[in-house]
């Protein structure tokens, strides 16, 4: 019995597929069924008939690294040369845009702090309606979906709505940032763990709930995403709670891209160079003693260092 309806479920994907592909969009198609007796008939056109009748698309949502294209896996370059159709990020560069089939229809769902190109809602309907009218949607989004990166709120509400998703991880920035700016986060006698955190909520909520006493230890590397607006609160808070305000710090901008900056200094220091040099989305923040090893491990030839970062040659 299994065995029949695990055959009979195979013949149905295959019969699924092929329409799927035969199909053509602008074309009403005459659907004749006759089940125990019963005639029917009706028209449909295709996303119609796909979307009631036969299936939906599937959606993947798919991270896209940190900025260098080659930093894309494997499976997300596969199937993003497949998508139907694409929704994505502000984050997602240009070199990795231009991967999207020709003519496959592209959705800008940018975010930022301070703008919503389209709130969250509209982009989990976005997504739902897509895969409902039988197209397979690529979700694109900056480093790893799952990581500060909204991916768990869309997969539910796919989940919710019945819609068969896939999640394909990419390089998040902490990796990707940590690599091209030769911060190995969890280098063995510097460091015993690693922390990856949101430096954004902090402004809209109670800052005091955050465990600043679990955060200030300084045996442990911090990496902050969206740190760079409330960056003299955390680093104030970190020293008040007992981290030294002689801490390794570094803030990487845009980081695993041509226009990839470091700047290099000190927990005291850091929020004050960031103003100063003109700091901008997207910064990552590392905190830890893993951060001075930049100076002798730095190896992306398109690195720019600002100023400070020579701090530590100079200074210890
Ligand atoms: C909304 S979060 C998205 C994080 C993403 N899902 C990830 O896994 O990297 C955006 C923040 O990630 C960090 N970020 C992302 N890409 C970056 C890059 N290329 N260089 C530096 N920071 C980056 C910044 O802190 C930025 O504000």
């Amino acid at each position: 019995m299994t065995g029949a309806l695990q055959s009979c479920n195979k013949t149905l994907l295959l019969l699924q597929i092929c329409l799927k592909r035969s199909l053509l969009e602008n074309v009403t198609y005459f659907v004749y069924a006759h089940f125990l007796g019963i005639h029917s008939f009706a028209f449909y056109r295709k996303s119609e008939f796909l979307n009631g009748f036969l299936m939906n698309g599937k959606v993947y949502l798919v991270g896209a690294g940190p900025g260098d294209p080659d930093l894309l896996t494997v499976k997300a370059l596969r199937v993003i040369g497949s998508a139907q159709a694409v929704v994505y990020d502000r984050l997602v560069s240009d070199d990795i845009l231009a991967l999207i089939p020709h003519g496959c229809p592209r959705f800008f769902a940018g975010k930022s702090c301070k703008q919503k190109a389209m709130t969250q809602d509209e982009i989990n309907a976005l997504l739902v309606s897509l895969a409902q009218s039988g197209k397979d949607v690529v979700r694109l989004k900056g480093g790893d979906p799952f990581l500060f990166g909204r991916g768990g709120e869309e997969a539910l509400k796919l989940a919710h709505a019945g819609i068969e998703f896939e999640i394909v991880p990419g390089i998040t920035s902490a990796q990707g940032c940590g690599a091209y700016a030769g911060i190995p986060l969890t280098h063995r006698g510097l460091a015993t763990g690693v922390r990856f955190l949101t430096g954004h909520r902090m402004a809209e909520e109670d800052a005091l709930k955050l465990n600043w006493q679990s955060l200030a230890d300084p045996e442990t590397t911090l990496v902050v995403y969206m740190g760079l607006v409330n960056l003299e609160m955390i680093a104030q808070k970190l020293m008040e709670h007992g981290m030294p305000a002689d801490l390794p710090a570094a803030a990487i901008q845009q980081g695993t891209t041509q226009k990839q900056n470091v700047l290099l200094t000190t927990l005291n220091k850091i929020a004050a160079l960031a103003v100063e040099h003109k700091l901008e989305a997207p910064t990552l923040i590392v905190i830890g003693k893993v951060a001075a090893l930049h100076e002798e491990l730095q190896w992306f030839s398109d690195n720019k260092i600002v100023a400070e970062s020579r701090y530590f040659s100079k200074n210890q």
